[in-house]
Parts: C-alpha cells; structure tokens; sequence
C-alpha cells in the first residue's frame, strides 16, 4: 500500500475527528430521518410485557461469567425470556417529550439502531423475521418462514445461527444520525451497537441463557433478509440467543 495515501479505515478516522480547529467538515447536509421504524401492514403484532418473570440477578457475578455461547439446548425459549432479552437491549426507560431513553445509551438520543428478530424457537411467535416498535413495545410480523438456512449461509456459515432459538440483528439508520453529527455519525451508530448487544448479552447471562455476537456476516443477504435496502438502512450486528 502506498503510504502517502492512507487505507479507507484510518482514512474515515482521520477525515472524522474532532480539534480544537473545528468539529468536521460541515458542507454536507443530510436529511432527517424519522424516529421510529414500524410496520404499519405487519400480518401480526405481539405486544411485550416486561414485568412478567424479570429475575434478580447480581450484576458483578454476570460480568465475570458472560461468555460468548455457540451451543445451545433444544428447548424453546419463553416469550418471557424473549420479552426481558429485547427489553434489556432496546427497553424504554423514561419518556421524555421529544425522546424515547431507552437501557442503552445513544449518541444525542438518537437511537439509529434498529432491532429484528428471527425468531425459530420462541414460544408464542410463530417463525419468521419480525421487527420491534420501540414506541407500543410490540414485535411486528414481517415475513413468515424458518430462515435459519437462509441466515447460517448469510452468517458465512456458522452454524449456530441456526441452532439458536432466536437472532437479533441490528441495522443503522443512517440519516437518523447523519443529519446531526454528519461523517462523525458512523462511527456512533457502531458504538451504539456496542452498547446494545452488551446489554443483551448480559440479560442473558443473569437468564441463564446463551447468547453470541456475530460481526461477520455477508450484509447484502442479512439486509435481503430483513427487506432493507443497505444504503439508507445497514446491517450492523447480530446475536443469537439460546437456552444453555
Ligand atoms: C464486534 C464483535 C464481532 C464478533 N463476531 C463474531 C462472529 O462473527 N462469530 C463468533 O463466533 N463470535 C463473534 N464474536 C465473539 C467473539 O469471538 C468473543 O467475544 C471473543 O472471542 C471473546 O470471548 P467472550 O465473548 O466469551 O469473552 C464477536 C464479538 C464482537 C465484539
């Protein structure tokens, strides 16, 4: 590689930083994006009610025992589990008057990230990718089917993408970000993400359940899968879910 021209990753990090000469280049304008994603022709809709079986779990001993899991037990998981699981990841914590807070943090309240599920084993949804409606907390039908085959082969193989009783993946709304912090905004929807997914993980370690993030996956297939388009909208991360 030549050296006087940087590779596009440290590219991307020099051309995005913040100094005390100035927070970016400015002349690019983006649109807003909505808030919220939902589905308004959704074939089925599943409202989520967190309070049903949250167990105490110690926090310290949680962190010390998270491991990410590949193998996972037969069973289903409850639509209980499911329901703490999503609501560690994306739960709205305090409605404010513009925001929805939610248990992860997010770059200026934004909340770029979107969450879909593919559920195969989870008791009380039928198979199927579905999409969550942070403001009624509902999971939203988007299409039917068992896509495991679908999402190992998108997931470059790894099998336990289809040995889960469910994943979650994660997209980023671009402009949702952008029209605030620009360029910058990209690197927020990631850490954003980060945040999420440890959430999760963590919720499922006080569960008793195993969980594994997925950084490598082919993103045109992941994004086919869920009906994005990958320009506005981009596969960020997955996770599976299980029981151990
Ligand atoms: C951004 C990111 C992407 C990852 N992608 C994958 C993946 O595609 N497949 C996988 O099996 N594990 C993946 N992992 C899990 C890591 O392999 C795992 O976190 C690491 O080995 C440390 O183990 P621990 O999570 O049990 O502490 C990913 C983790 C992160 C944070």
């Amino acid at each position: 590689m030549n050296e006087s021209e940087p590779d596009i990753g440290r590219r991307y990090l020099q051309q995005t930083r913040y100094s005390r000469a100035g927070l970016g280049e400015k002349r690019t304008s983006f649109p807003r994006a909505e808030p919220y994603k939902d589905y308004p022709s959704a074939s089925q809709r599943v409202k989520l009610k967190p309070e049903i079986s949250r167990q105490a779990a110690d926090l310290w001993e949680c962190l010390r025992v998270r491991r990410s899991q590949r193998q996972y037990r037969d069973r289903p998981l409850s639509l209980a589990e499911l329901t703490d699981l999503v609501w560690a990841a994306q739960g709205v914590t305090l409605a404010g008057r513009h925001y929805l807070l939610r248990t992860a943090p997010s770059a200026g309240a934004l909340y770029p990230v979107e969450t879909y599920l593919a559920a195969y084993r989870v008791e009380g949804l039928d198979s199927g990718i579905w999409h969550l409606n942070i403001p009624n907390f509902e999971l939203e039908l988007i299409s039917v089917g068992d896509f495991r085959r679908v999402l190992v082969e998108a997931g470059i193989g790894q099998n336990f993408l289809g040995t889960a009783a469910a994943a979650f993946i994660w997209t980023g709304i671009l402009n949702r970000a952008m029209w605030k912090y620009r360029e910058r905004a990209i690197r927020y929807l990631f850490l954003d993400a980060g945040h999420i997914c440890q959430n999760l993980m963590l919720a499922a370690t006080a569960l008793g359940l195993g969980c594994c993030p997925v950084g490598a996956f082919f993103d045109e297939e992941v994004e086919r899968l869920i009906g994005v388009d990958g320009h506005d909208e981009v596969a960020l991360y997955l996770a599976a879910v299980g029981p151990l």
